[in-house]
């Protein structure tokens, strides 16, 4: 089947964009409110995109209502937000904090998670987390659906057995991200496997001899 996404009504657009672009990382997004609390939310429309400078970015639309999200609120009013990556023993609490709560609600303090304080920003970090980063806004991005949040990595905390023996590489055995497919449709990354490019010297020989 094709679809031109150009004469697509919004909700097609979403479904086909959701149920296809996966699996998407979930980034468990935590924020200070006006009152001082802190806010969490899940944001699966969420990626790296640089290094230099270090740029995740979160994609948040409005409330059914038109509302904007608390979330996008208090990084707007702050400039700060912290990402803390899900895993499978943090998975429910995620979706507690996905719940449409009043915008007072401490989110984590309902689902039972515990934080610390921030190295560098103002915002409370979940400890329980495998890792997480703080962010500082780089810029918005606004769309009338959609807003961009594109944060600059300040500040990185990772649990120690997530790590190598040298803290440099990720430890596969213990780090295994849950990531967002359709709809409640989830995956975790408990069979990653090694795929080795070959040499291109190899690939070209094979292709001479029509292999
Ligand atoms: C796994 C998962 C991923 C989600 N991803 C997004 C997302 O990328 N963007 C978004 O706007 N809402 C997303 N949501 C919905 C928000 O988490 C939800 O609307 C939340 O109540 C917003 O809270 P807030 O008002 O405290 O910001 C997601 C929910 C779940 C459970």
């Amino acid at each position: 089947m094709e679809f031109d996404f150009t004469k697509l009504e919004m909700d097609s657009r979403y479904r086909l964009l959701t149920n296809f672009i996966g699996p998407r990382p979930i980034a468990l997004v935590t924020t200070r409110s006006p009152s001082g609390r802190s806010n969490a939310a899940p944001m699966s429309f969420f990626n790296v995109f640089s290094h230099e400078p270090p740029i995740v970015v979160l994609g948040i639309q409005p409330r059914l209502s038109g509302e904007e999200k608390d979330t996008v609120a208090n990084i707007r009013r702050t400039g700060e937000f912290a990402v803390a990556m899900v895993d499978m023993a943090l998975s429910q609490q995620m979706l507690v904090c996905g719940l449409g709560f009043d915008s007072e609600v401490d989110e984590l303090e309902v689902a039972g998670l515990p934080t610390a304080k921030g190295a560098q920003i103002d915002v409370d970090c979940i400890t329980s987390a495998p890792c997480s980063f703080e962010c500082r806004v780089e810029r918005l991005i606004e769309f009338p659906r959609r807003v961009l949040v594109l944060g600059e990595v300040v500040h990185m905390h990772v649990r120690r057995d997530c790590l190598d023996e040298a803290g440099r590489y990720v430890n596969p055995e213990v780090y295994q991200p849950i990531a967002r497919l359709h709809a409640d449709n989830y995956i975790t990354s408990d069979r990653q496997f090694v795929l080795k490019a070959p040499a291109i010297a190899d690939v070209l020989k094979a292709d001479e001899s029509g292999e």
